[in-house]
């Protein structure tokens, strides 16, 4: 390999398993983030035996002996100009590691030898560190410094939950229907909580065309929701509907936010939806109100004073249900979503955050339940967009109990999250810390910084200090899905984008024609009713005439 290798440098100072510094000439100094190779000895076998070791620059410093900050400016350009100038420049590497014969990533026990040469890693090595088999690879882009070396995440590392984190603009919900995408390919069953309808549109291609997938691609959208995109725009969306009737006690309670403590008012609810059900199959919230209010009426000489009482305070409970615009006369079943191979787009935009925490908070019970239970056998993956909002740092919503259980438990069972948030410290830490695997792009403010660094051991100091630095649709990705962490670009899309940016100057440029339209169109109004004037006037005269 040696004979194509570029040398830029050679090992200087002290030197250790998982750094070394390295000198190089002024010109061949390689820029930050740029991938090394070098040459060391490992035991493999207990055989002394060469390896590869890659490694990424992380500070790249250049000095000089001769101009310190100390002389006067006149005296540094005569050094300059009589040829005395020095100038020496070094970088800093961290080791990445070897790769064994099987394809593994192994951390060198023995440090890298000063006075060896480094060279630039050749593009064959870094496409064997950051792709995976085809079956493997959930394909996303390129490296940021190396744009011929394609980078893929491994499956097996969705057996994990994934956070994917940045703030907003920073290029989340693109990546996030790239991984979708790419995840359905590969047969995943995925299920996309999508407060924005970003993602309705991914049964298209950029160019308008179907995407050959699209007959495994399903959005949902309850009847209460106004919608940010019509049917026609989207094409069919099925309904998400959920019967009041169909509810249980607890379930009443919860969303009622009737305490299980308060023991009467629970026993003259439950007693009161007892009475309910014997009469009709289907009712709504409000037929609920008005028996509770009617409990004075019961004719029952068996039902104690204080239940119906608790019936009567139950009233008070109800005002959060009747106002809920969710229920409608069915109930659509989530196996119409745990469907092998099929991906689920929960169209949640134009409701109100209360119903759609709510209906996530259904979808992810059912979810889990049929998966637990062994009733939906193949792998779940949930993307729960905005899931600061599902899942806030300190309150409790209906959804959170659930997305904490999936994200302690659902491993186990084969339900994974990948959790996308733009405000990592106003989300709960157990999600977060139960992420494996994280996606972090662009973060600018020091308590999302912060959020990240204390639910990831695995992003250094290095890659933290980075993450400002980063451009849009620039990530990095620490954890199980990767061999090491990556720098990486993401690749273009090839589904079509719901929630993109506006163009802002194009519509702009619009509003400078309507306008100037409306001048022109009020100008000849105004001409017409003087012309009108003008007109009648004459014709007034001639009559008088
Ligand atoms: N890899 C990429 N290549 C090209 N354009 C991109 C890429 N990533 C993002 N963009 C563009 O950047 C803009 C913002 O991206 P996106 O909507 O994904 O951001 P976001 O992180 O989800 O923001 P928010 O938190 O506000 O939802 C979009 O217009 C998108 O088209
Ligand atoms: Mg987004």
């Amino acid at each position: 390999m040696s004979d194509s290798l570029k040398e830029v440098g050679v090992i200087i100072g002290e030197a250790s398993s998982s750094e070394f510094f390295f000198s190089s000439k002024p010109g061949e100094m390689p820029s930050r983030w740029e991938y090394l190779l070098t040459y060391s000895e490992e035991d493999i076998d207990g055989k002394p035996t060469q390896v590869e070791v890659v490694a990424q620059i992380e500070r790249v410093i250049s000095a000089s002996q001769a101009l310190t900050k100390e002389l006067d400016f006149e005296i540094i350009k005569k050094i300059i100009e009589s040829g005395l100038a020095d100038r020496k420049v070094w970088g800093k590497a961290r080791v990445l590691g070897y790769l064994t014969e099987s394809g593994d990533l192994q951390q060198p026990k023995k440090a890298v030898i000063p006075g060896k040469p480094v060279y630039i890693a050749p593009t064959e090595l870094l496409e064997k560190y950051y792709s995976y088999p085809e079956k493997e690879a959930i394909k996303i882009g390129t490296l940021i410094t190396r744009s011929e070396v394609p980078v893929s995440l491994s499956i097996k590392g969705f057996r994990r939950h994934l956070a994917l984190i940045a703030q907003t603009g920073a290029g989340k919900t693109y990546l996030a229907g790239i991984v979708a995408d790419e995840l359905l390919k590969k047969g995943a069953t995925i299920i996309m909580l999508d407060p924005h309808a970003d993602y309705v549109f991914l049964s298209r291609k950029t160019d308008g065309k179907r995407h050959d997938l699209s007959d495994r691609m399903t959005v949902f959208r309850n009847p209460a929701s106004t919608g940010r995109y019509t049917e026609g725009d989207v094409g069919k969306i099925q309904p998400y509907e959920i019967c009041f009737s169909d509810l249980d006690l607890d379930e009443i309670c919860l969303i009622s936010g009737i305490s299980s403590h308060y023991t009467n008012i629970v026993t003259g609810l439950g007693k009161t939806l007892e009475l309910l059900k014997a009469e009709k199959t289907v009712f709504q919230p409000k037929d609920l109100l008005e028996k509770l209010k009617d409990a004075d009426q019961w004719k029952s000489d068996d039902i104690d004073p204080k239940i119906t009482e608790g019936a009567k305070s139950a009233a008070k409970y109800l005002a959060r249900l009747i106002k809920m615009r969710v229920f409608t006369d069915a109930t659509t079943s989530v196996k119409e979503m745990l469907r092998p191979m099929h991906l689920s787009v929960v169209d949640l935009s134009g409701l109100d955050d209360e119903v759609s925490d709510y209906i996530a908070f259904r979808i992810l019970t059912d979810i889990y339940e049929k998966v637990a239970s062994g009733e939906f056998e193949y792998p779940v993956f949930v993307f729960v967009e905005e899931a600061h909002r599902f899942i806030p740092a300190k309150d409790s919503t209906y959804s959170s109990g659930i997305i904490k259980k999936i994200a302690a438990e659902g491993r186990k069972f084969g339900v994974f999250l990948v959790v996308i948030t733009q405000r990592p410290s106003k989300i709960h830490a157990d999600a977060l810390s139960q992420c494996n695997s994280q996606i972090i792009m662009r973060i600018t403010n020091p308590q999302d910084q912060n959020a990240v660094a204390s639910s990831s051991e695995r992003l250094g100091e290095t890659l933290l200090n980075d993450l400002p630095g980063l451009n849009t649709g620039e990530a990095v990705i620490v954890g199980e899905m990767t061999r090491a962490p990556i720098m990486a670009r993401i690749k273009k899309r090839t589904t079509r984008e719901g929630g993109s940016d506006i163009d802002i100057i194009g519509k702009m440029n619009d509003a400078v024609s309507k306008a100037k339209e409306e001048t022109l169109d009020n100008e000849s109004e105004r001409l017409r009713k003087e012309m009108k004037g003008f007109l009648d006037s004459d014709e007034e005269q001639e009559h008088h005439g």
